[in-house]
């Protein structure tokens, strides 16, 4: 039995979606431990292309019990039209369940959201526009409400009348926005309740009822590592802990549960909204990444930034997630290159740093430090193991690993289940004979 952790190692989209699916083949159990319909997590089986939010990417074996845990954030609206397309796509949703403790967002986290944004003007943080932010804030503030408010009328009045009545003076005062009508959102939410509640569970006896029958769990990250509240690109972040110590929290397990962190990262990197970017392209190489990478969210279609593999917020996200090994994905989006850069340091100030610095002030006056890998130019996307690959693209993966630090388990070279290596299993293998020198 093993217990998982998958993260983003860069700034979301590595491919989580993809590599959660893959894994959750040997899983009992998946957990989503933080986020909400920020995330946008594409999976490709069979040519059939499914695009979820909040539902674990797991939901797509029949027997793995997906768990919703209490550290998401969820909207019931958007998880709703989820399970619609996952039965309009006949894929049983009987194993779904959803914490009663998640915090839920509301109309008004939605529409606080983008009026925000929009009044940051040029210091605007590109959010999704979920109400991802005001959600945790109201959290953190202690007048959030949770599902299990939604499955009692009397109880979700007295949760929303105040901050209701403070949300509404906010929304028309500052932001000039019509007030929301309390009597049509509690008969909104109370509705979305009664929908969802088939579904609501204890998460944290659910888990542990599992850990004890010595289940596989795998806990599946949103977001990535440089988007994390308190370890990414500060305030260029989202509002929760996607990292791997993020599962403990926002799922309710102790570090000592965890057998396994897998980090995930493209073979470059990309970033959507604003903030610093060390190795972001422009001109053609850039337009070349985001068209053969289909650089674009899920959740926004917003075009995403490109740039090269950044091997200093790479040796970060191994520190501050304990990685294990990687999933490197996305080698195929390189194929037709001559040359690859890889960063291996900034100069910062005129000075070598191999540091992540911790002021996105200072990491936005970081200039990458390349080094120079050749290309393969042929097209690796039918490999299947490591020997098929072209000798160029496996010096690339060693250069990587040896740069990170950590060995790669999983290769990926296309969207789907098959388009992919695995070198070592990543879950039962050896923790260090995986791909490295
Ligand atoms: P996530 O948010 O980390 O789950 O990643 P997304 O699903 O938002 O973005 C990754 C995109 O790349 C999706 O459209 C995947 O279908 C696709 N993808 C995943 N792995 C590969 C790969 O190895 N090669 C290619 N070409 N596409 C991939
Ligand atoms: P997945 O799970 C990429 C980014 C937004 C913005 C910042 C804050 O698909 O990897 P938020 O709406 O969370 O307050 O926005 O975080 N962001 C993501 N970028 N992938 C995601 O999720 C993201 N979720 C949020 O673009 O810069
Ligand atoms: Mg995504």
């Amino acid at each position: 039995m093993a217990n998982v952790v998958v993260i983003g190692a860069q700034w979301g989209d590595e491919g989580k979606g993809k590599v959660t699916d893959l894994l959750s083949r040997s899983a009992d159990m998946v957990v989503r431990y933080q986020g909400g319909v920020n995330a946008g997590h594409t999976i490709v089986v069979d040519g059939r292309v499914l695009k979820l939010h909040l539902i674990p990417s797991g939901i797509l074996y029949p027997y793995t019990i997906c768990l919703i845990g209490p550290g998401t954030v969820i909207d019931p609206k958007v998880m709703l039209g989820e399970l619609d397309m996952l039965l309009a796509n006949k894929i049983d949703i009987s194993g779904l369940q959803l914490a009663s403790s998640a915090h839920v967002t509301m109309p008004y986290h939605r529409l606080l959201d983008s009026a925000m944004e929009k009044r940051r003007g040029d210091r605007r943080i590109g959010t999704t526009g979920r109400g991802i932010g005001p959600t945790y804030a109201d959290k953190s503030q202690r007048s959030g409400i949770r599902v299990i408010d939604l499955l009692d009328e009397q109880r979700l009045r007295d949760r929303l009348e105040e901050p209701l009545k403070e949300k509404n003076k906010l929304l028309q005062t500052i932001y000039g926005i019509e007030p929301l009508d309390e009597e049509s959102v509690v008969h909104e939410y109370l509705e979305y309740g009664q929908r969802l509640s088939k579904h609501v569970v204890d998460c944290v006896q659910v888990i542990h009822k599992a850990a004890k029958s010595r289940k596989n769990i795998l806990f599946e990250g949103a977001q990535g590592t440089l988007l994390d509240l308190d370890h990414g690109t500060y305030p260029y972040v989202t509002s929760s802990n996607p990292v791997s110590g993020g599962a403990c929290i926002g799922a309710g397990v102790g570090p000592t549960l965890i057998d396994r962190v897998i980090g995930v990262a493209k073979a470059y990197c990309t970033r959507v909204g604003k903030g610093p970017f060390p190795t972001e392209l422009s001109g053609n190489l850039n337009d070349q990444l985001t068209k053969r990478g289909g650089e674009f969210g899920t959740t926004t279609g917003r075009r995403r930034r490109c740039g090269w593999f950044d091997g200093v917020i790479g040796r970060y996200a191994v520190q501050v997630n304990g990685l294990d090994c990687l999933a490197i994905t996305k080698l195929d989006v390189l194929d037709e290159l001559d040359e690859i850069q890889v960063c291996v340091a900034y100069e910062l100030d005129g000075e070598r740093v191999e540091y992540f610095p911790s002021s996105s002030d200072d990491l936005a006056r970081c200039k990458p430090i390349f080094e120079t890998m050749k290309g393969w130019q042929c097209s690796i996307k039918k490999c299947r193991k490591l020997e098929d690959l072209p000798k160029a693209a496996m010096n690339y993966l060693y250069f990587l690993a040896d740069l990170m630090e950590v060995p790669i388990a999983i290769v990926s070279l296309g969207a789907s289940r098959d388009q992919t290596i695995v070198v070592e299993d990543p879950i039962h293998g050896p923790k260090r004979a995986l791909l490295s020198t």
